[in-house]
């Protein structure tokens, strides 16, 4: 069946209002967008409450955010945000994914520290090592000030699993979804939390604790030249054994600036010294700063020998990993699914390792227990039953996709829905592709459009085949559909709403001051949501 393109849409602030030509086309998209719910109007997010006058919060900042966009360097988005408070500087330095991955949003993991409710500063993975830095150099503004220590809410409502407080899951199973001759190995890793099972929706992530890699931790305590079993303690006055540190309670990835610190004050010369103290400053001498996980930092200096105690005080604490979670509690409940691409690569001509994902794909078996917890979506989340949607999820970006469609098949959800899958190869790549071809002939996936980059002469990616069925996408949009898109956030989700600003464009006669408003409509009315990373 052929479907007309709808009529371009009509403008909605009268010529003679007293705006520019530019503004008028950006207020004209963005109604246009909040509006193409068949005229009704999306959900417009209210103005946040007045903060209370006593908040050390209510600083008279208008709120606004401007370098809270990931694809901003860092000092583009310190230099938007110069003269602003001190913690809305703060939140700037972060990496502006609103990932959850230390907890909380930008904006709060910000406010917490500002409200000394949070003290470590290393937590904004995005951000990395630049991140850290900022920080502390805007910490030290906050010394003499006399703010006192608030709580901030936790992105978690008490009663579930957290960060802080996590419970064991038991491993039901890892399968590896891609077919054999495969360059890729992406799992599908069953969790049990029996009876009660874990209290999520779908949309949400699951933050999960891995250890170290063993033959990585064994390395290093042979550079030290040290015992496995010396103690190093805990920090809190505990006994603590060196490996056992080294495998559970430190990131050894990448090398911290406290490090170079510390093989600084060992340095035998000057010159040495001052390099290490550079390299603590972010100086890159030998261009391989980037290369350094903890074991090539010591490898690098073989002449500095520090002590296991003194290593292990200056390393970060280990991290958990997010995962989006790839199941519906309306499935099997007491189950949670995620999908994981074991993370390989070569660095420094040593084969290196993701910590999560390689733990999650070589060394944990059935029955294993590990601690996971719940990290709530802030906005990424099914509409009502019979809203249209549209999910665009290339390689692990299919994960919460397939959440989606168990919980609209279980719940016998009326509205269309639209996958736009991409990845490798159609014959080995095509992740849980019975199970979406189910819920195709159960009607719940109505469309399934799939882009296989390496099957052919050309690249083809997601966003191709959004500018391909373009004209049926802008019908959808202005029915009401929701678009969400999830995956690589460096660099496919910017492509892919490249792509939807066109089509837009294109089949909503827009300009492109016009179509930009119009995706701004959309997110505003929240439907247009992302999970990437
Ligand atoms: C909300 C959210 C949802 C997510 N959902 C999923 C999901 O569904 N599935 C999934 O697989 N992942 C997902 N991720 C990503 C996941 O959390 C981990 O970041 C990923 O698995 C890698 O973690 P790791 O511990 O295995 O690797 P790490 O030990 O953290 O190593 C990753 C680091 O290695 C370095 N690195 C990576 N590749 C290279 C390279 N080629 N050369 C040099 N250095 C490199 C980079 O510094 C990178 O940050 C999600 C992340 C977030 C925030
Ligand atoms: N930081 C980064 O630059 C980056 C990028 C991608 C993935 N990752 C990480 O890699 C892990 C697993 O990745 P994954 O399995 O989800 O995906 P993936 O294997 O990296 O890619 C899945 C598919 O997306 C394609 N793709 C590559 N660039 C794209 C773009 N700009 N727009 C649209 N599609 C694009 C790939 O094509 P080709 O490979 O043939 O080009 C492939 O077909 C995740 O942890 C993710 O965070 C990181």
């Amino acid at each position: 069946m052929t479907s007309l393109s709808p009529a371009p849409l009509p403008p909605r602030i009268p010529e003679n209002a007293p705006f520019s030509a530019e503004q008028r086309a950006w207020l004209n998209g963005f109604i246009a967008g909040l509006l193409s719910l068949d005229g009704r109007e999306g959900q417009v997010a209210g103005a946040p409450a007045a903060a209370a006058k006593d908040d050390p919060l209510d600083d008279g900042d208008d709120g606004a955010a401007p370098w809270h966009d990931q694809t901003l360097p860092l000092a583009k988005r310190m230099a938007l945000a110069e003269g602003r408070p001190l913690r809305r500087r703060m939140m700037a330095a972060m990496g502006q994914q609103d990932c959850g991955q230390c907890g909380y949003s930008c904006e709060d993991y910000a406010d917490a520290i500002f409200l000394r409710a949070e003290t470590e500063l290393n937590l904004c993975v995005p951000g990395g090592k630049a991140t850290i830095r900022m920080l502390k150099a805007l910490h030290a503004e906050l010394e003499g000030e006399g703010a006192p220590a608030q709580a901030v809410a936790p992105a978690t409502p008490s009663g579930g699993p957290t960060r802080d407080r996590p419970v064991m899951a038991s491993v039901v199973g890892v399968t590896r979804l891609n077919a054999e001759g495969s360059a890729k190995e992406t799992n599908h890793v069953e969790l049990a939390v029996e009876p009660a099972g874990l209290p999520y929706a779908v949309g949400d992530s699951l933050g999960v604790f891995a250890t170290n890699d063993p033959a990585l931790a064994d390395a290093i305590v042979l550079r030290l030249g040290a015992e496995p079993e010396a103690e190093v303690g805990d920090g809190n006055g505990r006994s603590r054994r060196l490996r056992d540190a080294l495998l559970e309670d430190v990131s050894l990835a990448p090398a911290p600036d406290e490090l170079f610190e510390l093989l600084a004050g060992l340095a035998g010369g000057e010159t040495e010294r001052r390099r290490l103290l550079a390299m603590a400053q972010g100086d890159d001498p030998d261009g391989d700063l980037e290369t350094l996980d903890v074991l090539a930092a010591l490898e690098k200096f073989p002449g500095l020998q520090p002590a296991p105690r003194d290593l292990i005080g200056a390393l970060g604490a280990l991290q958990p990993r997010l995962y989006s979670i790839s199941s519906s509690p309306k499935v099997e409940p007491g189950r949670v699914s995620i999908t994981v691409d074991a993370l390989r690569y070569l660095a420094g001509g040593r084969p290196r390792k993701g910590l999560a994902s390689c733990f999650l794909a070589e060394r944990v078996k059935a029955g294993d227990r590990i601690p996971v917890y719940i990290q709530k979506a802030r906005d990424f989340a099914l509409p009502s039953d019979e809203t249209p949607i549209v999910m665009v999820g290339p390689g692990t970006g299919i994960a919460p996709f397939r959440a989606f469609l168990q919980e609209r098949l279980a719940r016998k959800a009326s509205g269309g829905a639209w996958l736009f899958f991409g990845h490798r190869h159609e014959a080995t790549d095509f992740l849980y592709r019975e199970e979406l071809e189910g819920f195709q002939a159960a009607g719940t996936l109505t469309r399934l459009t799939t882009a296989w980059s390496r099957d052919g002469a050309e690249k083809v990616y997601v966003q191709h085949r959004l500018r391909a069925e373009g004209r049926e996408l802008f019908r959808w949009l202005e029915e009401g559909a929701h678009f969400y898109v999830c995956g690589d956030a460096a660099r496919m989700a910017g492509d892919v709403e490249r792509a939807l600003r066109e089509v837009v464009a294109e089949h909503g006669g827009l300009d492109a001051a016009g179509a930009r408003a119009y995706l701004d409509g959309l997110a505003k009315a929240g439907r247009y949501q992302k999970d990437v990373y």
